[in-house]
Parts: C-alpha cells; sequence; structure tokens
C-alpha cells in the first residue's frame, strides 16, 4: 500500500504509544512455562506480538481477555502445535527465544517464517542450544528450523555477538528443561527476560562486572580503569527454577517513541510521551537528542511489573541539531533507534558517524543500505561502511519517493523524515508498520499539522 506524505508545519503534541513489543513477546512466550495465570495490560496488536501469542496458543496455552487485559493460561502438558509447525511471521525474537522452549521441551517443531524472516541468521541460537543436548536441523542455518527437544544439559555461555535474543533463548531453554543456564554478556543487551523471570519469582541472579582501578602498566604513578572480566554481566537462572502467575503492565514501547522524538527534535517542535518504557538498556537515543542540541525532560518516573516507565517529553528550541560520532557500545543500546537517528542527523550540522552496527546488515532488511538509499533519494549523502554509515548532514532535503524495503521501523523513519522536506513524499508500502505499530500513522497524524 503506498501512501502519500506531505511537509507539515508543526511537530508537536502529547500522545501514548502502544505496548512495549520486546516485553510483550516475553509475556506471551514466558506463559508457555509459567505455572500460574498471567493477565498482562497494554499487550500491542502488532503483527510481531501476534506472532509470539499465536506460538504460546499453538502450544496450549489459553488466550482470553478480560476487559483490557490479556489472560493467558498456560497448559497442564505442552501440545504439540497442528502439522507440527510454528510460523513466526515476520518475528525474529518470537523464531529464536521460542527456539530455546522447543528445544527444552519433550516436542519436535518446526519453526516457519515469511520471505524475511528466513532468510536471518538462527545459527546464533542453534549452536548454544545443540551444545546443550537439543537437535536442530536447519539448512545453511536459516529458518524453517526443526527443533527436537531434549532434556538438556546445564549451560554456561558467553554471547558472542550482543544479542538479547540469543541470552533470552537459553534462558528460556533452562526454565524448559529446570537446568541451570549462565549467560555472560561482554557488551550489555536488553535485560527485560531477567526482569520477567524475577518479576515471576523465577531464581535468577544478576551480577554485574564493575570496573576497578589499577596502576597504570606504563606510568604505576597513574591510574587507570580495568575489567576485571572478559565480560560486563553475568545471569545465572538456578536448575528448577519455576515461574508464578502475575499482572504483566506493559509500558510504552521506547522504540516506537523514539519517531516522534526525531520528530521534535527535525522540527523545533515538543512531543510528551506518557507511560513509555524507561529500561536503562534502552534509553540510549536520549543522550543521542540531548547531545544534538535537545531538551529532555522525564516526568512521573514509576516502576511497575519490575519495568520502569515515565513521561517523556523532548522539545527543540533553537540552534542547530548538532552531529556526532557513535561506536561500541553506544551503538549497541540504540541499535533499533538507528533509523530514527539516521533521519535526525540528515537535518543536524556536520558528519555524523555510526561504527559497530554490523548487526544492522541482518536485521528486517540490510538497514544499512536501507536507510543509504533513502538518504540518498533526499538529496543527503550517506557512505556505507563495512560496520556502519557516514552521513553528511543537509541543508534542504528534498522529497522523495522512498522505499520501506519490507522493513517497519524503516518506513517509519522516512515517514517522519517527510514531513521537513522541501515537497510532497511518498513510500512504497506503508503497510509495513503493522509490524510494530499499527497505530503509527494515526499517532504521526496527532502531532502534525
Ligand atoms: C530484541 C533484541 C534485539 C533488537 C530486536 C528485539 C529483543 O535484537 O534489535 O528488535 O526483543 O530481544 P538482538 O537481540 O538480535 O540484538
Amino acid at each position: 500500500m503506498r501512501r502519500e506524505l506531505h511537509p507539515r508545519k508543526r511537530f508537536s503534541g502529547q500522545i501514548t504509544v502502544p505496548g512495549d513489543k520486546s516485553i510483550a513477546h516475553r509475556a506471551a512466550l514466558l506463559s508457555i512455562l509459567s505455572a500460574g495465570s498471567l493477565a498482562v495490560k497494554n499487550y500491542p496488536r502488532s503483527e510481531d506480538c501476534l506472532s509470539s501469542l499465536g506460538a504460546a496458543e499453538a502450544l496450549g496455552v489459553k488466550v482470553g481477555s478480560s476487559g483490557q487485559q490479556l489472560e493467558l493460561t498456560p497448559p497442564e502438558k505442552l501440545r504439540l502445535p497442528d502439522d507440527g509447525t510454528v510460523n513466526c511471521g515476520n518475528s525474529a525474537t518470537t523464531a529464536r527465544l521460542l527456539s530455546g522452549i522447543i528445544a527444552g521441551s519433550s516436542l519436535t517443531v518446526t519453526l516457519t517464517g515469511d520471505d524475511s524472516l528466513s532468510p536471518r541468521p538462527m545459527d546464533r541460537v542453534i549452536e548454544p542450544l545443540t551444545s546443550m543436548g537439543a537437535e536442530l536441523f536447519a539448512e545453511d542455518g536459516h529458518l524453517p528450523v526443526r527443533i527436537v527437544g531434549r532434556r538438556l544439559m546445564p549451560m554456561e555461555y558467553q554471547l558472542p555477538v550482543a544479542s538479547a535474543q540469543v541470552k533470552s533463548a537459553l534462558l528460556l531453554a533452562g526454565l524448559a528443561s529446570s537446568c541451570s543456564v549462565t549467560v555472560r554478556e561482554p557488551v550489555i543487551t536488553r535485560d527485560h527476560t531477567e526482569r520477567m523471570i524475577q518479576f515471576l519469582k523465577g531464581d535468577i541472579t544478576v551480577r554485574e562486572v564493575k570496573p576497578v582501578m589499577v596502576p597504570d602498566p606504563v606510568d604505576p604513578r597513574k591510574k587507570r580503569m580495568h575489567s576485571p572480566e572478559s565480560f560486563k554481566m553475568e545471569i545465572t537462572l538456578a536448575s528448577g527454577a519455576r515461574l508464578t502467575g502475575g499482572l504483566i503492565d506493559i509500558p510504552g514501547d521506547f522504540s516506537t517513541a523514539a519517531y516522534f522524538m526525531a520528530g521534535a527534535a527535525i522540527g523545533h517542535g515538543t512531543v510528551t510521551i506518557e507511560n513509555v518504557g524507561l529500561n536503562p538498556t534502552r534509553v540510549e537515543f536520549l543522550e543521542y537528542l540531548k547531545a544534538a542540541g535537545c531538551r529532555v525532560d522525564i516526568t512521573d518516573r514509576r516502576t511497575e511489573s519490575d519495568e520502569p516507565r515515565g513521561t517523556i517529553t523532548v522539545a527543540r528550541d533553537k540552534g542547530p541539531l548538532k552531529s556526532r560520532k557513535i561506536s561500541g557500545e553506544i551503538t549497541a543500546r540504540l541499535i533499533d533507534e538507528i533509523p530514527a537517528l539516521a533521519v535526525v542527523a540528515a537535518f543536524a550540522e556536520g558528519t555524523t558517524v555510526v561504527r559497530d552496527a554490523g548487526e544492522l546488515r541482518i536485521k528486517e532488511s540490510n538497514r544499512l543500505e536501507s536507510i543509504a538509499e533513502n538518504l540518498r533519494l533526499m538529496g543527503i549523502k550517506c557512505g556505507v561502511l563495512e560496520d556502519g554509515l557516514v552521513i553528511e548532514g543537509g541543508k534542504e532535503p528534498s522529497g522523495a519517493d522512498f522505499k520501506s524495503f519490507g522493513d517497519h521501523r524503516i518506513a517509519m523513519a522516512f515517514s517522519v523524515a517527510s514531513c521537513f522536506l522541501v515537497g510532497p513524499s511518498s513510500i512504497d508500502d506503508a503497510s509495513v508498520v503493522n509490524i510494530s505499530c499499527p497505530e503509527f500513522y494515526e499517532i504521526l497524524g496527532r502531532v502534525t499539522a
């Protein structure tokens, strides 16, 4: 569905965004393994989250609703899905986390996905789950994956790639098979799985390795920071950990909110988003906006279901947007916000450099290439590096016929950009926003005029 997009005069307003996609996936998938029912508030209607709900249902979870809440009742015993297959649609989080659950069960299930999910790497979960004792069969490490669940062996694993999905797959495998799992993270990733297991009274411990001051080997009169371990976070799930039921209240999705924050930044506007997730592993984009010259205020901070949340206001009063170099852990912490960041960079003074973002090549599209192609259509110079982007901010980028590349984050980022371009624009397939936010254009309409 092609959508025409027009320049807007104003980008300001007060909004809410749908529930956090990452947290919703975990609520649906943990309901498969919990001992009691989960009530879930603010479960999003996005296609990805419906894939996880469908997977839970296929394995025997009873999905009901009461008022605005979902009621997820776990089965006495996991059910073999029809045809022995679960379709994960477009959702890599569903496919990777569910792999862990099936690997630790006594079922044999084949996971499939759509044309965009099928080429994405599954070997990152296949390899460690195989070491735990499950059997996983896939051609070239891609979906479809046939998983033969087994009683798994305890696992200690240091993540070779910064991936919350891999970490979560192993923790869910441990829960499903009642065996202990220790995951070590050299780069800290989003911690929603750990928080939800803790909230549902599962026996899990999290240890952060803090750097210490040591004498500098070159000049012992000086001191320098040194990490005593090769990892920063160690997460241990105890053997036999069990989950209770409970009420999970999902905050608004920070990654969806980021597009509207980007709009305020570019358009000299003020956007307030209520009840947004403020999990420290997710909010790095706020630091980027502050460094770019925006004012960021957070009010009404509170924590529900072990997930912090609050009201974010992003405003840009005056002065040009500043560009910046981002790399290393900073990039990992805002990996899903890079499309929004790239659009802000297009309107900033100077050159923005993004490094250590090679993971973007294997998201819903090759995001390095998709971003670069759309920026160039706007008349912005953009170089693609092996692991990043070099974006030369332009004064008056022009309207363009953007391509979504089947990627919801690309469609949302360039739809926001279109509000500030000279002349009309279009996006070739606007319906792709349904993957994470079917309400996107309605919310965009509310903050623009
Ligand atoms: C997610 C983790 C991230 C992120 C994805 C959602 C999750 O992927 O990019 O959108 O919910 O665990 P990786 O874990 O592959 O880095």
